[in-house]
């Protein structure tokens, strides 16, 4: 059973009404008004809705790619993206597994950061007999400080010793990533362009929470399969549009890989949803035309920005415990100074509060806990009131 479900909370004697979560990695604003129109004339309209049932090209409909083309080059100034380098499909994790099916052999070895998406691990494990993992710490968990900031000449070194010794076929990290909310640095970016692309590796950057930035965001994310053919991208539209049950996604990456994706997705999707795709392609159409692209996505970061100072807010005052500040995204992480896969689980009982313990992430974060700020984007004072209920608890326990 899951910690968060209703059985468990209700098992727990806990009020499920009571109940905080910081556990869940989804966002609570609402998609743009456009979006939710667009839907409504394809549906409402027959001729629109028979077509939506009908299956579109293995790698998406070509409107929409074009369409995607665009909203990468309007938004982050993505230069000379066609259609040609966009693979389309039901979601990020989908794409992540056919990618690593595409560009791994078994026995290969792939470069991960510590920490990192969770998820990671166990998609390599099921794609990839006997893949190798290699991890980059990138969280001091005595200082508890990001070290590609507080360290970058140490970690670029660290990371070169570790490509030299293990020779990845794959460099993946996200940005923001989850758990940290963190972005890796322009430089360490560089340095593992310049490893991988000499020695024939890839690097992939996840960029599901791309939209969400707080600072202005580096270089990299206006880097082009164009010109950096090794460079694959990896885009969702759960995050942006809190479109995460209408599944779609896109791989950015130079058109030999976009081929073998499309021999892949024929064996794992035959095609992408076609509804979503239709929707995608007329709203983006309107959107960046009219300037309301732009306009939802700054407003959609001014709401996650507040959040995240609330957060920060609470947790120094009521927690005093070192965390990270979110470059963007959903998260922070903070240090309980204790094992938290015990802790989790007493918190909650404890406190009605339910945090995700770290380890899940790597082992830098043992003692950590994620805490999410996505789901309470518009219910800040439930930010405070859980940090406030489980600071209290922290302090009378010392746990
Ligand atoms: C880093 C990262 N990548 C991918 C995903 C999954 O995204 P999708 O909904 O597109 O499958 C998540 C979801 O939380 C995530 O945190």
């Amino acid at each position: 059973m899951k910690m968060a479900e209703r059985q468990n909370i209700l098992a727990m004697g806990l009020d499920p009404a009571q109940v905080i979560s910081f556990g869940g990695g989804w966002v609570n604003h609402a998609a743009p008004d456009e979006f939710q129109h667009a839907y409504q004339s394809i549906v409402s309209d027959p001729d629109l809705f028979h077509k939506s049932g009908g299956y579109t090209a293995t790698l998406g409909d070509m409107e929409c790619r074009e369409q995607i083309a665009r909203f990468e080059a309007h938004l982050f100034g993505v230069p000379r993206l066609g259609p040609e380098h966009i693979a389309i499909g039901m979601g990020s994790t989908q794409l992540t597994h056919d990618l690593f099916r595409t560009l791994l052999d078994p026995g290969d070895t792939v470069l991960l950061l510590d920490p990192t998406y969770a998820n990671y691990e166990g998609q390599l494990a099921f794609a990839v007999p006997g893949v190798k993992i290699v991890r980059l710490r990138v969280l001091d968990p005595e200082t508890w400080s990001y070290l590609p900031e507080t360290d970058p000449a140490g970690v670029a070194r660290e990371f070169a010793r570790l490509f030299d010794a293990h020779r990845p076929r794959l460099v993946l990290f996200g940005a923001p990533d989850n758990p940290t909310s963190q972005v890796v640095p322009q430089a360490l970016a560089d340095v593992m362009l310049a490893k991988t692309a000499d020695s024939g590796a890839w690097l992939a950057i996840d960029f599901a929470y791309k939209c969400q930035y707080f600072q202005t965001p580096p270089a990299y994310y206006a880097w082009s399969p164009a010109d950096r053919p090794n460079v694959v991208g990896i885009h969702s539209n759960s995050k942006w549009a809190r479109s995460l049950g209408r599944r779609l996604g896109w791989i950015e990456a130079a058109a030999p890989v976009v081929d073998a994706l499309e021999r892949v997705q024929q064996c794992s999707i035959l095609c992408p949803d076609t509804l979503s795709q239709m929707t995608m392609a007329r709203y983006l159409q309107g959107a960046i035309a009219s300037g309301s692209l732009r306009t939802y996505v700054d407003a959609a970061n001014a709401l996650y920005k507040n959040a995240a100072r609330v957060t920060l807010d609470a947790v120094d005052r009521h927690l005093g415990r070192p965390r990270l500040t979110p470059f963007g995204g959903l998260y922070t992480v903070v240090d309980i100074g204790t094992n938290a896969d015990a802790f989790v689980p007493k918190a909650l009982k404890a406190t009605g509060v339910l945090v995700v313990p770290g380890g899940g992430f790597g082992p830098s974060l043992t003692n950590g806990v994620r805490i999410s700020f996505g789901p309470l984007v518009h219910d800040t004072a439930k930010i405070d009131e859980g940090l406030a209920r489980l600071g209290a608890w922290m302090r009378s326990t010392n746990p």
